[in-house]
């Protein structure tokens, strides 16, 4: 009985994995519903599929033994083997191909260039007709109801870009851009993944994609465009301070400071960010505070160094950052 009850929760199980913020069966975008569509077509299919073979081998075999001669088998094989799968296949083929083309339809006037690097994503907004780019990392944010443009490309190795609730996947190449156009149609946080494998961290270069209303978007990117705030604490003060003597302004900017480095993510409003280590711990005191001193044992061969500070140290510079908002 057990044996029994088992089988029947593994498929329950399995189903229910399906849900979730990183899921093509939970689509919120116009590609990412072609997709779910195309796999629920499919899915059905080879159910049907399988309930006639299994029906024609029950037939066969339980209730009536023999009753296909040479001849049915013969047109059985021919209908079943050869002219079923080819008109199945291809117009499955050309269905898929027709969907294909959409993913990278034109966009509605923003455009967000990426460049993925090891093990962190760099992320550049262009509004239309802007001269300079807002920049920022490890998080995509995207406007409801329009169509935005991802241009992509990569620093050192092969890395691709996919958000599977929102639409397809497509590969990032060093020296050449790819692009990929979304269309969220629901508000809210899903999460995207790089999903070709890019060194040791490839399982830690995630992303949060916020999808906003329109309203509420442009107030961000006005936001995000605008340089740090100034600390707000003595502790912050401090913060700000050891930010610059310990050098992490070697390789991080923080704009409207003497942070100016490019190597890493750009940290200018890192606090209002949904993930920290493209999508490797929480934004908080304590997970800043962990990240900064076992960057090592979080995210492995990353570039960023662990940093040996004191105790209040540590406390003051996971604050200044929290505090970028
Ligand atoms: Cu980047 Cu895997």
């Amino acid at each position: 009985r057990c044996g029994r009850i088992l089988r029947l929760c593994v498929p329950i199980l399995a189903v229910a994995g399906c849900g979730g913020e990183q899921s093509s069966l939970n689509p919120a975008g116009q590609d990412a519903i072609s997709i779910s569509t195309l796999f629920w077509v499919m899915l059905a299919g080879a159910v049907v599929l399988w309930l006639l073979v299994n029906g024609a081998f029950y037939y066969t075999s339980k209730v009536r033994p023999g009753a296909f001669d040479q001849r049915h088998a013969r047109n059985i094989l021919i209908g079943g083997g050869i002219v079923l799968p080819v008109v199945v296949l291809t117009a499955l083929l050309v269905w898929g191909l027709s969907i294909l083309p959409d993913l990278r339809r034109p966009g509605d006037g923003l455009v967000i260039r990426v460049t993925g690097e090891q093990w962190w994503w760099r992320v550049e907004y262009w509004p239309e007709g802007a001269d300079a780019p807002v920049v920022t990392a490890n998080e995509i944010r995207l406007p409801v109801g329009q169509r935005t443009e991802i241009h992509l490309t990569s620093d050192k190795v092969i890395h691709s870009f996919w958000i599977p609730a929102l639409g397809g996947k497509m590969d990032m190449f060093p020296g050449r851009e790819t692009m990929i156009s979304l269309a969220p149609e629901k508000v809210g946080t899903y999460r995207g993944q790089c999903a070709e494998f890019c060194g040791a961290s490839h399982a830690w270069m995630a992303f949060a994609a916020v999808v906003m209303e329109e309203g509420a978007f442009d107030q961000w990117l006005a936001n995000e465009a605008a340089d740090a705030v100034e600390p707000v604490s003595e502790a912050a003060e401090r913060g700000a301070k050891i930010f610059l003597t310990e050098g992490c302004g070697a390789c991080h900017a923080v704009r409207g400071t003497d942070a100016v480095g490019q190597v890493g993510p750009d940290l200018t409003h890192v606090g209002s960010r949904q993930t920290l280590g493209a999508g490797r711990i929480k934004v908080t005191l304590d997970d800043l505070s962990d990240w900064i001193s076992h960057t090592d044992l979080l995210k492995p061969e990353v570039k960023m160094p662990s940093y040996d500070l004191e105790p209040e140290q540590l406390s003051d510079l996971a604050t200044y950052l929290e505090g970028l908002k």
